[in-house]
């Protein structure tokens, strides 16, 4: 007895062992990481941080190399961290990084459909009716262009109401942001004072940073038992089926308006794209209404944060550099004078654009992007990363590179202008992302942000309230990484 006893304590030891060596073995050829044990692969290494956020990633990959492999369990996922492992994996890999990685959640929330989440050939056809109705609302016909111009018109004069005095400028920019997204998709605003429309705004903001959260990662691991289960993850769900739900109305209501020669918003371009189809009988056409309901849900929850907090941000940014607002405001004098702005004046404004990007650059709102998966065993860098692997870009740490980057972590137009003041376009300037599903909204943002905070600028001098030296410019700790609360003074420039 004592001798079996003691058998199995020497033998299990060296099974065991052996197992592991030979895990190891069948894991050679992925990137590097930190090392992955059976059952819990390499997610020691996060229990010896003190805190996780955005710069971990980076410091990982100082460590392991800007491609590393974290092990979350058996579950191989590859980061690609800085420029050069970024651009070569969303560029020179393009088509084998080109679909989305479908995790348990992620399949549930969009059933593989949208814009956002479909892979392969259904992805390639909304990706193109997507950037062609944008580019038919947007180019040319004024129509994108006008809509942004009212809601910052709107803006200016919600800022004006408050006189100077301290205020909490958050929630309107983030309902002028939602307000352009719903005229551009609907054709109108979303009424503010609409229950739903609160309920919108948060469950946007939920749903963001739910994937920092234990029950983001319980579900993705055990799906089947949390579906049976209740908790924040069927919040997150129902909040989806709700923002489809007032999608799948307003296409109703959509079909009975009276047709007009050209559209008018993206549903209507989007319905007469669906007639069109219809004559082709293609028994696969992913041109239905599922699909049209998940797009709208992916354009607006991608823009809604991201844009929101970049103005909010600006705001910030500018309260705290006084030298910075003014320049920007002397150059619209000198320049446009009197007469109204429009995004085509970017080009004639290459410092406030510089500060633009800036902004975006050192403020950028998210720790990571939503995964990619592999399509095919991608050879690079001499790894191979087989077909089916979650791919994670991680574009913060391209805005940060310190390789590229003069003052990665201060705030510098420079980064965006030449000695002579001409504004310079940097190739490591990914804030929308690169390759074939960089972000389709890229050209509404980019209007956005300009014709927002260019509105803003020429009326009112940002402060700080009275008493406070300076808001606070670091982000609060999440998924996504929005301002802090705060409060601003807008003063009146003409007064
Ligand atoms: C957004 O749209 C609503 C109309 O639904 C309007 O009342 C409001 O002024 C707009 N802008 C903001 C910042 O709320
Ligand atoms: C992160 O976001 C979630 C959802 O919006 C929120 O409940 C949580 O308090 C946030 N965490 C921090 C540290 O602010
Ligand atoms: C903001 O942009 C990032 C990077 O493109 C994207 O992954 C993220 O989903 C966007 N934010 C939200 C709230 O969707």
């Amino acid at each position: 007895m004592a001798e079996i006893q003691l058998s199995l304590s020497v033998l299990l030891p060296i099974l065991l062992l052996l197992y592991f060596l030979k895990l190891l073995w069948s894991r050679r050829h992925y990137p590097p990481g930190p090392l992955a044990f059976p059952i819990i692969g390499g997610l020691w290494r996060i229990a010896f941080e003190k805190e996780i956020d955005g710069m971990t990633p980076i410091k990982a990959a100082k460590q392991y190399g800007n491609v590393f492999t974290l092990w979350l369990g058996h579950f191989p996922v590859v980061f690609l961290c800085g420029f050069d492992a970024v651009k070569e994996g969303l560029v020179d890999h393009s088509e084998g990084f080109l679909d989305r990685g479908l995790t348990p959640f992620f399949q549930k929330l969009s059933e593989g459909k949208g814009v956002g989440f479909a892979s392969g050939h259904a992805w390639k056809k909304q990706r193109r009716l997507g950037q062609m109705a944008l580019a038919k609302l947007g180019v040319g016909k004024r129509i994108m262009e006008d809509k942004i111009e009212d809601e910052a018109q709107q803006l200016v004069e919600i800022f004006a109401s408050q006189k100077g005095k301290p205020f909490d400028p958050i929630l309107f920019i983030t309902n002028s942001v939602s307000n352009v997204t719903f005229s551009l998709m609907y054709g109108y605003r979303w009424p503010v004072e609409d229950p739903n429309f609160e309920k919108l705004i948060k469950s946007n903001e939920y749903l963001s940073n739910f994937g920092l959260t234990i029950f983001y990662a319980l579900y993705e691991l055990f799906p089947s038992i949390m579906d049976r289960l209740p908790g924040p993850h069927k919040k997150a769900m129902e909040m989806t089926e709700m923002l489809l739900s007032l999608s799948k109305e307003e296409i109703r209501k959509h079909k009975e308006q009276e047709p007009t020669q050209e559209p008018r918003d993206f549903i209507d371009y989007y319905l007469r794209e669906m007639e069109k189809e219809k004559n082709k009988n293609d028994p696969t056409s992913t041109v239905d209404e599922e699909n049209l309901m998940h797009s709208i849900h992916d354009i607006y929850f991608g823009g809604l944060g991201n844009s929101s907090s970049i103005i909010q941000f600006a705001i910030i940014i500018l309260a705290n550099r006084p030298d910075v607002q003014d320049k920007i405001f002397k150059e619209i004098e000198d320049v446009v004078g009197s007469s109204n702005i429009c995004y085509d004046d970017h080009k004639r404004l290459p410092y406030t654009h510089a500060v633009i990007h800036e902004i975006q650059r050192y403020r950028f709102p998210a720790i990571i992007g939503i995964p990619r998966q592999t399509t095919r065993d991608v050879h690079m860098r001499g790894y191979i990363i087989p077909k089916g692997t979650i791919i994670v870009p991680n574009l913060l740490s391209v805005l940060l590179d310190d390789e590229y980057w003069e003052t990665p972590h201060k705030f510098n137009p420079n980064h965006f202008l030449d000695k002579d003041g001409n504004f310079v376009a940097r190739k490591e300037f990914l804030g929308f992302s690169t390759g074939p599903r960089s972000c389709l909204g890229e050209n509404m943002a980019r209007m956005e942000l300009f014709i927002f905070l260019t509105r803003l600028l020429r009326v009112f001098h940002f402060q700080p309230p009275p008493g406070v030296k300076k808001l606070i410019e670091e982000p609060v700790k999440n998924a996504t990484l929005p301002p802090h609360p705060y409060k601003v003074c807008a003063i009146p420039r003409n007064s």
